[in-house]
C-alpha cells in the first residue's frame, strides 16, 4: 500500500518509488540522491549480505543500500542529476555532465570524502563546482538545525542543483527523499514536488520539513501548506498520473 500525502504543491508518497513511477506523468526533472549500493560493494563478497556487518558506513542501515543500484528508470528523463553516480558510472551513458560539491572547502581532509559527485543529463555538459562546508559541527550554515538522516544533503546544496536546471522544469521529483531536503529546496525555488520515500520515519520526517518550509512566513508563496492525506495512490491528485 503506498499512502498518498499533498502538502500546498508537493505531492509525497510512502512506499516503493519503483511502484509510484509507473502511475507518473508531467516529471520534468529527477533531483536525488540515492542510496548508492555502498554497502554492498564494501561487502567484499561481490553480493548483498544481511546484517551489520554489510552496512559499514552508517550506524543506521540506509534501505537499498545493501544491493547495487539501477539508475536506468531515471535516466530517461529530460533533465537529472543523482548524486553518488561515481558509484554506478558504469551504468550510465557516455554523455552528460557532473556536478561537484566540495565539502572541505578548504579544511584539512580526514577519512571522508573531500566531495560528492552528482551526474547530470539536459543541465550542459561541463562540470560544476559548489563548495560548501559540511563536516561534523563544521558547516558553511543550517547550524543548529538537528541532523535527521545519516545522508541529509544540505539545502542550500539541493538549492544550487535545482537551480542548474533548465528553467522550465517546474515539476522536480526525488524518488528517494529520505528527510526530504530536496523537496524544501524545491520549495524555495517556487517548483512543484514529487517525492517518494520507503522508510515511514523518514516519510513522516520530509512531511514535516516540506510543511514548515511553506509556512515560513518569509517565503511568498501559495496554496497554503495544509496537509492532506489521500489514501488511494489516485485519490485527488494535484499532479498528474497516468491512470488519469
Ligand atoms: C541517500 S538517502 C537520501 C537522503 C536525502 N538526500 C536527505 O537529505 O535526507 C536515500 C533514501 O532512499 C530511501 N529508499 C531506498 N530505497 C527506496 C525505494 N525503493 N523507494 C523509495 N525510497 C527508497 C531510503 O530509505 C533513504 O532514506
Amino acid at each position: 500500500m503506498v499512502e498518498r500525502v499533498e502538502i500546498g504543491d508537493a505531492v509525497l508518497f510512502c512506499g516503493d518509488c519503483r511502484d509510484v513511477l509507473p502511475t507518473l506523468t508531467g516529471v520534468d526533472a529527477v533531483v536525488s540522491d540515492p542510496p548508492y549500493g555502498i554497502a554492498f560493494r564494501h561487502s567484499g563478497k561481490g553480493a548483498a549480505v544481511a546484517g551489520a556487518k554489510s552496512v559499514r558506513r552508517h550506524a543506521v542501515s540506509i534501505a537499498g543500500d545493501a544491493e547495487p543500484f539501477d539508475p536506468t528508470p531515471f535516466i530517461e528523463y529530460p533533465a537529472v542529476v543523482l548524486f553518488g553516480a561515481n558509484h554506478f558510472a558504469h551504468r550510465l551513458p557516455p554523455s552528460g555532465g557532473w556536478l561537484v560539491w566540495d565539502k572541505r572547502d578548504g579544511m584539512a581532509s580526514n577519512s571522508f570524502s573531500d566531495c560528492e559527485m552528482a551526474w547530470t543529463k539536459g543541465v550542459g555538459n561541463a562540470a560544476r563546482l559548489f563548495r560548501y562546508l559540511w563536516n561534523g559541527v563544521c558547516q558553511a550554515g543550517e547550524k543548529g538545525n538537528k541532523r535527521h538522516h545519516p545522508t541529509q544533503k544540505p539545502i542550500a546544496l539541493m538549492q544550487w542543483c535545482i537551480s542548474q536546471l533548465p528553467m522550465n522544469a517546474s515539476v522536480i521529483l526525488d524518488p528517494y527523499m529520505g528527510s526530504g531536503t530536496t523537496g524544501v529546496a524545491a520549495v524555495r525555488c517556487g517548483r512543484r514536488f514529487i517525492g517518494c520515500e520507503i522508510d515511514r520515519r523518514y516519510f513522516d520526517i520530509a512531511c514535516s520539513r516540506i510543511e514548515a518550509t511553506y509556512q515560513q512566513a518569509d517565503l511568498f508563496m501559495s496554496p497554503p501548506a495544509s496537509r492532506t492525506a489521500c489514501p488511494g495512490l489516485f485519490d485527488a491528485p494535484a499532479i498528474q498520473t497516468a491512470a488519469e
